[in-house]
């Protein structure tokens, strides 16, 4: 370093349990963080100087990544910014999130996929990973130039919102997926048979009298999929997989040895078409929720390795969409903030958690889907950490959230477990007001 430069920032966080899924590490360790790389300890230590974090009592992770979001930027803005959605991110303990294509126009073309790769570079908040269209414009009729689109950093392709329904059409689009080596993300939905549903099809939705989504709809089309993975080669990505069935299918694909993962929205782990009893809106999204035998297959999918990220589907909608009432209401609820708790408390068993497959499914696999660096606490990694307190009690306030929209059903819920912070390329991004004590000694640079 010669002296007109300014010393890079470095610091150690002190005394946390590490967990590092991708190394199967976890004990008490010191981390070192010098500029924006994680670096051993002792260096950091060493220099003068350093800032620390206290981190006693807390475990110290690579950033949580979250393969599902909208951000809604650009084309509905009033929903959610890259800025503000970003900001939500770093609330919930997640140092990146793959953006969904659904926005206007769609990431299907280079010059919006620059847009959102552009502005989420200015605001720097989190990494955001954008995530290209499958067809043309999201219509299902014509694959997008997979080839520019991955070349100028889309990581993987979705038409999030709507499945593509036409088989030559997602064949083709297997096929060159395969070639490029990039994952087919497919929100699993066949409009035909799902036309007009509002909520899950079965007992509530009777008793209601609302119509309903048939799960045959999701998982017709992860077998059909599946057939084509077997053709093809492809990777394939089942996105927020919710019927005991749909787990079945995977589970089988898997064993067959296949290139299929998929995720599940904390949301499907939790809750069951009962929430729907008072057509609150915020229980609304697709696909819905449905019964408690989906809800136990999802949990054991989980447990059992079948299922292999959690994931939020962080879906932004406002007040006055939701207040249109249940059957008008958009689908889909927010999640970057809950996501953390809510999963704590859908996978403790008896009390405890297996923690390190926790965010190995927020961390590791959902990076391994999207090709992205394998996050790590390793020397030289990025230094992207996420501090989580696990015994951390607080109450759900959708009053307080940094995103634009308030739009959960799970607002005054009591929760355990959450991000303290959150460190992106070596920089404090979030850090929780009541755990101020912790960051005392960390020099204002940070
Ligand atoms: O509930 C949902 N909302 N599911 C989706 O697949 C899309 C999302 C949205 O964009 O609002
Ligand atoms: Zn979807």
């Amino acid at each position: 370093m010669n002296g007109r430069e300014t010393p890079s920032k470095r610091f150690v966080i002190r005394g946390g349990r590490v967990i590092d899924p991708a190394r199967n590490f976890d004990r008490t360790e010191d981390i070192g963080v010098d500029g924006d790389r994680i670096s051993a300890a002792s260096e950091s230590d060493a220099a003068p100087a350093a800032g620390e974090i206290d981190a006693r009592g807390l475990i110290v992770c690579p950033g949580l990544i979250d393969m599902h979001v909208h951000l809604r930027e650009p084309g509905a803005e009033h929903k959610e910014t890259i800025e503000t959605g970003t900001g939500a991110a770093v609330a919930g303990g997640f140092t990146a999130v793959a953006c969904m294509p659904n926005t206007k126009p769609a990431i299907d073309n280079i010059a919006t996929l620059q847009h959102v790769i552009e502005r989420a570079r200015q605001i720097g908040v989190c990494r955001v990973h954008p995530i290209g269209a499958i067809t043309v414009n999201r219509q299902g009729t014509e694959v997008v130039d997979m080839t520019a689109l991955k070349q100028h950093g889309a990581v993987a392709f979705s038409d999030d919102g709507d499945g593509v329904e036409n088989d030559s059409v997602m064949r083709e689009a297997f096929a060159r997926a395969r070639e490029r080596d990039a994952a087919i993300i497919q929100h699993c939905e066949y409009k035909a048979i799902s036309a007009g549903g509002v909520m899950h099809k079965g007992r509530v939705s009777d008793a209601l009298g609302l119509p309903g989504l048939d799960p045959r709809s999701e998982e017709d089309m992860i077998e059909r999929d599946i057939a084509l993975v077997r053709e093809t080669g492809a990777r394939y990505h089942v996105a927020h997989i919710s019927t005991a069935r749909a787990v079945e299918l995977v589970r089988r694909a898997k064993a067959d040895g296949l290139p299929v993962t998929t995720e599940v929205c904390p949301h499907h782990l939790l809750l069951t078409d009962d929430a729907c009893s008072e057509q609150d809106p915020n229980t609304k999204m697709h696909p819905p929720l449905r019964t408690a035998e989906d809800v136990a297959a999802c949990r054991r999918g989980f447990l059992d390795g079948t299922i292999d990220c959690i994931a939020t589907d962080h879906a932004p909608h406002t007040a006055e969409e939701k207040a249109r009432g249940f059957l008008k209401a958009p689908p889909g609820i927010v999640g970057l903030e809950t996501a953390l708790a809510l999963t704590c408390e859908a996978l403790s068993e008896d009390g405890s958690i297996d923690w390190c497959g926790l965010i190995r499914s927020m961390t590791v696999a959902p990076a391994s889907v999207l090709g992205v660096t394998t996050p790590s606490l390793t020397p030289t990694a990025p230094a992207d950490i996420t501090l989580i307190d696990p015994r951390k009690s607080w109450r759900i306030a959708p009053e307080t959230f940094h995103g634009k929209t308030r739009n959960t059903p799970f607002g005054g819920r009591d929760v355990v477990g959450r991000a303290v912070a959150t460190i992106v390329g070596g920089r404090l991004r979030h850090q929780l007001a009541d755990e101020a004590h912790r960051f005392e000694r960390l020099s204002p640079i940070n």
